[in-house]
């Protein structure tokens, strides 16, 4: 059957783009077909501005149609960058956090490319039978359309649709319980607010990240994921022992069993990983395979091959950072929450730990902050050598 277009339009996702991704990508599984409107308000507040941004443009780069409004936010951006005194203002509406996540000391200091298309933003669309606007139109006006800080700013309205040439108004800027957004999708006072107040975590019936299927005047939901803390680990003892979804084995390639802490998964978890790995037959290094986990108290077992050090110029440290990321991602992909890692490559491969452990440690975090499910991490540190230099590279 043909999959006709759709038309949404979602608001104030203030820097969650985390709740952003999985809005557009697992709960409307946006198709190129489809035009999304997103009316402004990417920004402040919220962890990650920069991703937002980021995934706008990357939407844009693989051909999806989308369009941007300007919301109230980034006026304060564009302000802040003319006058100084606008820019702490900007800073106390939310922009320290945005600042953050560019890495940036100043405004002056993100990328011009998230400028331009900061100044860019238009401040509405006309549809057909709709009008696409950040927070409204002053309607007091004879000509609505010259008050352009209301077009951002105001809250209050009596819609008029001789000023909008009968059409009726999809806003953001007032956050609203998605609720009563869909309460109100009748549009009896000509206006809706899509605004369910996502950014506002600590308050129960907000929290909510909405897109309004503007055709059908469906509404789609998804709940804040921003602030889940995905967690990481630090314990020293024996893998075998834990109690997670899934532990990871320092394996060779032909999966052959060894020492180390692939002989104690092989012996505390009993022939049926064995028998497992005889049916995959071996895996490349940085690749990773998944098996039962036997008589473990982890249901599974994840054997991933590190690299042999071998002085540093043979791609030692891709191979481990592939070995890691590999790993979570098969765990992800097996629905997995909680995952043990050891040392891998640091025994019998002879990897320098320092750099084994700062690997590790990056590459589990730049995982985590990239991914939308949660997935808890430990490193588990048999020896107290990798132990203390854990502690030091976590922070601990
Ligand atoms: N729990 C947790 N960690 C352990 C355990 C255990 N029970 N036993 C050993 N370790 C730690 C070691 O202290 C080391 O820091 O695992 C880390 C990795 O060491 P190895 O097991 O030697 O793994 P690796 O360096 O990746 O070498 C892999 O060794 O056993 C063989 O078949 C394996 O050929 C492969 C090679």
């Amino acid at each position: 059957m043909k999959k006709l277009s759709r038309q949404f339009a979602i608001s104030d996702i203030h820097g969650c783009a985390k709740t952003f991704k999985k809005l557009v990508k697992d709960v409307i599984k946006l198709s190129r077909k489809d035009t999304l409107f997103l009316l402004g308000d990417y920004i402040n507040k919220g962890p990650d501005s920069k991703g937002v941004i980021d995934f706008i443009f990357e939407l844009q780069k693989d051909g999806y149609s989308l369009n941007c409004l300007r919301g109230n936010h980034e006026q304060y951006l564009i302000d802040g960058l003319q006058y100084s005194w606008e820019e702490i203002a900007f800073l106390s509406r939310g922009g320290l956090e945005t600042l953050d996540s560019f890495r940036a000391k100043t405004i002056h200091d993100i990328p011009s490319k998230y400028l331009e298309f900061i100044k860019g933003l238009p401040y509405y669309i006309e549809l057909e039978n709709y009008l696409l606007i950040h927070a409204g139109l002053n309607f007091d006006l004879e000509d609505p359309y010259k008050d352009d800080f209301s077009m951002l700013n105001i809250r209050n309205m009596e819609v008029d649709l001789n000023k909008t040439g009968k059409r009726q108004i999809i806003h953001g800027h007032v956050p609203t319980a998605y609720q009563n957004i869909e309460d109100s999708l009748d549009f009896l006072n000509n206006h809706v607010s899509i605004d369910s107040g996502c950014v506002y975590r600590h308050i129960h019936a907000l929290n909510h990240l909405v897109a309004l299927d503007i055709r059908d005047r469906k509404l789609y939901i998804q709940r804040n994921i921003d602030y889940e803390m995905n967690t990481l680990k630090l314990v020293k003892g024996d893998i075998t022992k834990l109690h997670v979804d899934v532990v990871v084995n320092a394996a060779n390639n032909g999966l052959r069993g060894g020492g180390g802490v692939d002989g104690a998964i092989h012996r505390a978890g009993g022939p049926a990983i064995m028998e497992a790995c005889k049916k995959i037959g071996g895996c490349p290094t940085g690749a990773a395979v998944i098996t039962t986990g036997g008589n473990l108290p982890a249901k599974k077992v994840i054997h991933t091959v590190g690299p042999i050090w071998n002085g540093g110029n043979n791609q030692e440290n891709t191979l481990l950072e592939n070995a890691y990321k590999n790993s979570l991602a098969l765990a992800v992909e097996n629905g997995l929450k909680s995952i043990a890692f050891p040392n891998i490559s640091t025994g019998v491969y002879g990897f320098p730990k320092e750099l084994a452990a700062k690997i590790a440690v990056e590459t589990v975090l730049e995982f985590q902050k990239n991914q939308e499910s949660e997935i808890e991490v430990t490193f588990v540190c048999f020896d107290e050598e990798n132990f203390m230099i854990y502690k030091q590279v976590l922070g601990e």
